[in-house]
């Protein structure tokens, strides 16, 4: 397997991620919501490196993009999110891809009454973005590629590799 961001840059670029964030919040609180199941390497590494107070929780979403219902397709689900009215929230996913994703889950988020939604991806994928979208914190731009690791999956699997790596095309 190829490896595109070995795990040391990654630490390194998640503290600066941290960094910077706690220097824009200025010591005012925070909600992390992260998007599951990519967000969790992501998430646990980021929040730990954040000096601010912080609470954290999570939502789903789940594109259909597949054979068995209508492309685009997104439910998102948020039974284990406290109430956010009136709280700042750091929303973090593992990849801006398509921006379908994070564009609902932020509009979603400011429907439950959030102050404000500032958006940390680990990656953002060039060339592909259909909705416009401008994320204010991204660990990486990366190429069109198909990438595992750190959170992202195969199949679900692969989520637990320490690095960002990109499967063999198979040919
Ligand atoms: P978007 O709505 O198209 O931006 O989709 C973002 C979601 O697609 C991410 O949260 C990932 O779950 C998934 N995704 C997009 N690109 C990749 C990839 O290269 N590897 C693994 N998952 C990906
Ligand atoms: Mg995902």
């Amino acid at each position: 397997m190829d490896v595109l961001i070995p795990a040391e840059r990654i630490h390194a670029r998640v503290g600066e991620l941290a960094a910077e964030i706690a220097r824009a919040y200025d010591g005012k609180p925070v909600t992390v919501v992260g998007i599951l199941t990519g967000c969790l390497i992501f998430t646990a590494d980021l929040i730990r490196r954040i000096d601010l107070p912080l609470r954290v929780a999570f939502v789903t979403a789940s594109s259909y993009r597949g054979e068995t219902t209508v492309a685009g397709k997104l439910e998102i689900r948020d039974e284990l999110l406290p109430d956010i009215a009136g709280r700042h929230i750091l929303l973090l996913d593992d990849i801006l891809d398509t921006g379908k994703t994070l564009t609902r889950v932020v509009a979603h988020l400011i429907d439950r009454g959030a102050a404000s939604v500032k958006v940390g991806v680990l990656l953002r994928k060039i060339g592909r973005q259909e909705v416009p979208f401008e994320p204010d914190y991204v660990g990486f731009t990366i190429p069109d590629k198909f990438v595992i690791g750190y959170g992202l999956d195969f199949n679900d699997e692969y989520r637990h590799l320490p690095f960002i790596g990109v499967l063999p095309s198979g040919d």
